[in-house]
C-alpha cells in the first residue's frame, strides 16, 4: 500500500452479506464471507483513512482502528450507508446485498406442520414469498443524477445532500458473461470503477482468501488482474481510488 495517500479522507465500505429473516430464527442469505470487505478497510485504515465498516454478519475479528456499524438486512445497510454518505469521499460496496426479502416475517417460528398463511402448500411443499430490496447504490445514481422520484419508492427518507464528490465503486459477482454484465452494472449504477469477480473458480469470489477479478473504469477501459490475496486485490483498488479523490 502506498503509505498516507488516504489522509485525511473518509471512506465507507460495505462488507459481508445481508440476511433476510423468514422468521425468528431462519433467514435468507449468501456466502459472503466479508473478506473481501474487511480486507478494503484495513487497507483504507492504513493509508490513513477514516474508515467507516458497514458490514453484514461474518464470523472475522471487527478490524482495529475502523468504525465498524453491524448491520443484517439490505434494508439496514441501505440506512447505514445514508447515515455516512454525505462527507464521504468514497464508498465500495463490497457486500452481497439479497436482492430480495420475504414479503413478511413470521412474528413466531414457522412450523413443519403449519397452516397456509405460513407458506404451507401441503404434499412437502412450502412457499416463501419474497420482494424486491432496495438497490443501494442505483438509488444513489439516480439521487446524484437529481432524478428524485426513486427516492422516496422504498420507504425510508430520502438521501442526503453530499458536502463532496463521492467516488463509487460496486462489485460484480457473476457466474458467467461477466464481461457483459460487469459493463452493464457499471453504467447502470453509474460507478466510477467496477470490481468483478468470477464466483465460479474455486480461487476466486465468495468465502476465499484469494481473488481474481477485473477492474472496469468508467472510460470504458478493463484491467484483468492476476489472482491474488484479497489483500493484494484491495490495495490494488484503493491504488486506483486514490487518483480519483482529486
Ligand atoms: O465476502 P467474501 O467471501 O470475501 O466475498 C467477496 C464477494 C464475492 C462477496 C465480493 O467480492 C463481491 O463480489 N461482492 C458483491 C456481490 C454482489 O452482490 O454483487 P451483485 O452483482 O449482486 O451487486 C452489484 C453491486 O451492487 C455490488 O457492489 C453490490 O454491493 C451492490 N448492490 C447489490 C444489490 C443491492 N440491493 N444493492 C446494492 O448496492
Amino acid at each position: 500500500g502506498q503509505h498516507g495517500d488516504l489522509t485525511g479522507r473518509r471512506v465507507i465500505v460495505t462488507a459481508g452479506g445481508t440476511q433476510e429473516p423468514i422468521d425468528p430464527v431462519r433467514y435468507v442469505g449468501n456466502r459472503s464471507s466479508g473478506k473481501m470487505g474487511y480486507n478494503l478497510a484495513a487497507e483504507a485504515r492504513d493509508r490513513g483513512a477514516h474508515v467507516i465498516l458497514v458490514s453484514g454478519p461474518v464470523a472475522l475479528p471487527p478490524p482495529f482502528g475502523v468504525e465498524l456499524h453491524p448491520v443484517d438486512t439490505a434494508i439496514q445497510m441501505r440506512d447505514a450507508v445514508r447515515d455516512f454518505i454525505t462527507d464521504a469521499d468514497a464508498l465500495i460496496m463490497s457486500a452481497a446485498v439479497a436482492d430480495f426479502r420475504p414479503t413478511r416475517v413470521a412474528e413466531q417460528k414457522i412450523k413443519k406442520h403449519g397452516d397456509k398463511s405460513t407458506g404451507q402448500n401441503g404434499e412437502g411443499r412450502f412457499t416463501i414469498d419474497l420482494v424486491s430490496n432496495p438497490d443501494i447504490l442505483g438509488e444513489l445514481a439516480m439521487a446524484l443524477k437529481g432524478d428524485g422520484d426513486v427516492r422516496d419508492v422504498h420507504a425510508g427518507g430520502s438521501i442526503p445532500q453530499l458536502k463532496r464528490r463521492l467516488i463509487r465503486v460496486g462489485f460484480a459477482a457473476e457466474t458467467e458473461h461477466l464481461v457483459e454484465h460487469a459493463q452493464e452494472k457499471l453504467q447502470r449504477k453509474q460507478l466510477d470503477l467496477l470490481v468483478a469477480n468470477d464466483v465460479s473458480r474455486s480461487d476466486s469470489g465468495f468465502g476465499t482468501d484469494t481473488n481474481k477479478v477485473l477492474i472496469f473504469h468508467a472510460d470504458g477501459t478493463m484491467e484483468d488482474l492476476p489472482v491474488m490475496p484479497k489483500t493484494g486485490v484491495a490495495a490494488a483498488i484503493w491504488d486506483r481510488v486514490v487518483p480519483l479523490l482529486g
